[in-house]
């Protein structure tokens, strides 16, 4: 629609892309006004933001939201875009690392803490840039689910989750290092796994970088392998999410007291080897 006020010619547009291919059924709206061909004001809403129990569906909210600017556009042309600008900002140009650990454990001298040490040294060995994080140590609150990312790219929440994504937005090889903790991944880890679900927004709308390979190395306290199946899924399952490809797996049972790891024969070197493969593209 095109709105001629002011001595400027606005357009106001509404556009439906079907984004089923990410998610069953989701559709994106995008709410648009140009000025002479400029971006002026932007706002998009998606069909997964909305619970069945609730009154609004997204393409209802699109029109309402498309109805109310056209009234204040005609009502006040150089107000009217305040706070409607487009945005948010392009994510930063990825700052490159070799190498990003992920110690997923929140006991800092305990046997993922070792294992992220030797990961690291084999980069440093290589003369390779690392970074390390401690998810539990940062803010970053939990995934509420509510789908805006797949509106922006961005998720709603600005805490210590930006700066991770920025992290592994640039690295070449991840490595995450895991105890088990209920079958499963600590609560901390866990938390970085879901608020991931905003980098996977970010590729999905803008593209992401290939080639990216991830490894995991967990540690159990009881004997056997079946004490690795759930964390292994759960790690597989969110490299593949972001298109990192699954490099290997180094499980290690019957590791229980702090620094249990340290007496297992060879597993420095095992974790090295591992380590340097992939960063060498193997
Ligand atoms: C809350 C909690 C839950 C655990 N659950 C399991 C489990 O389900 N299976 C298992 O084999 N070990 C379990 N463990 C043992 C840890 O996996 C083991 O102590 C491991 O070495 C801890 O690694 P870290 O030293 O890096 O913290 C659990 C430990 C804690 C504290």
């Amino acid at each position: 629609m095109e709105i001629v006020c002011g001595g400027d010619r606005y357009v106001l547009a509404v556009q439906r892309e079907d984004f089923s291919a990410v998610y069953p059924g989701m559709v994106r709206y995008s709410v648009t006004i140009t000025r002479d061909g400029r971006p002026e004001a932007v706002f998009r809403t998606n069909s997964y933001e909305y619970s069945p129990l609730v009154p609004l569906r997204a393409e209802e909210v699109a029109m309402a939201t498309a109805d109310a600017w056209e009234a204040g556009l005609r009502a006040d042309p150089v107000a009217f875009p305040e706070g409607y600008r487009p945005g948010p900002l392009p994510h930063p140009v990825p700052l490159l690392t070799d190498l990003v650990v992920i110690q997923g454990s929140p006991r800092g001298d305990g046997n993922c803490s070792i294992l992220a040490g030797w990961a690291t040294d084999a980069a440093r060995d290589l003369g390779r840039t690392v970074q390390v994080i401690y998810p539990h140590d940062l803010d970053i609150h939990c995934c509420i689910g509510c789908y805006q990312c797949y509106n922006t790219g961005f998720c709603v929440f600005a805490d210590d989750m930006t700066g991770i994504i920025d992290v592994i937005r640039g690295a070449s090889v991840i490595v995450i290092c895991s105890p088990v903790y209920t079958f499963t991944v600590p609560a901390g880890l866990k938390l970085v796994l879901d608020r991931s679900q905003a980098y996977h927004a970010e590729r999905v709308l803008t593209g992401g970088r290939n080639g990216q390979k991830g490894l995991v190395m967990v540690v159990a306290g009881r004997q056997g392998e079946a004490n690795f199946t759930c964390v292994t899924r759960v790690l597989s399952a969110f490299f593949a999410n972001l298109g990192i490809a699954y490099a290997g797996e180094i499980l290690i049972d019957r590791v229980d007291a702090t620094r249990d790891i340290r007496v297992t024969t060879g597993l420095g070197d095992k974790v090295r080897e591992a380590v340097k493969r992939c960063l060498a593209g193997k």
